[in-house]
């Protein structure tokens, strides 16, 4: 039996077609597996060579180099919090703390007991302009403040939105960047 659906394996089978070098499907074609999946596994990534006809190397060698995929479980919805300098400064950190506490984890990759969230501290996302922020299920989330987050977490547990997709200061149009993973210190 195979890891993705047949329809996710046709749309990576569709993929090529749409790029002058066949091969730069690979990047698209892994998010599909990813967001029917959650995270890569070593059948996924197999299965995406075949279909695209490529290394499965190369696509090994892709998954693990960018961070925006996963190769362990991660919880359903993601925190990508910016902690560069202009976030920082406008309280990031503060953010980090209060998302780790309300979702139940001690340290970025760990999931949450219900399988929901997990989080990790990226580089600048390009919007530092509405700091702090950060990125949520395909999404930026700009001007950030812990009852925001509490918003937002409460949101995903529901199982219906409680308020507007819309909502002042909070999501705006911008078409989110690929996250960073922070380097380590030292
Ligand atoms: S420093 Fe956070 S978006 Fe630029």
């Amino acid at each position: 039996m195979s890891a993705l659906s047949s329809q996710v394996l046709e749309e990576i089978k569709e993929l090529p077609a749409k790029y002058p070098q066949p091969r730069s499907a690979v990047m698209p074609a892994l998010d599909l597996a990813q967001e029917e999946l959650g995270h890569l596994t070593p059948e996924a990534m197999s299965e995406v060579a075949v279909a695209l006809q490529l290394d499965p190397g190369y696509v090994e060698g892709v998954a693990t180099f960018y961070s925006l995929f996963h190769l362990e479980p991660t919880g359903k919805h993601r925190f990508y919090v910016c902690t560069n300098l202009s976030c920082m400064l406008r309280g990031a950190n503060e953010i980090v703390a209060h998302v780790k506490q309300s979702i139940g984890v001690t340290h970025a990759e760990q999931v949450s007991a219900d399988g929901l969230f997990s989080y990790e501290e990226v580089e600048c996302l390009g919007a530092c302009e509405f700091a702090p922020m950060m990125r949520l299920d395909h999404k930026y989330h700009y001007d950030l403040t812990t009852e925001r987050v509490d918003q937002l977490i409460t949101e995903r547990r529901a199982p219906t939105p409680l308020t507007p997709t819309l909502s002042p200061g909070g999501e705006r149009e911008r078409k989110p960047r690929a996250p960073r993973k922070k380097k380590a210190d030292g």
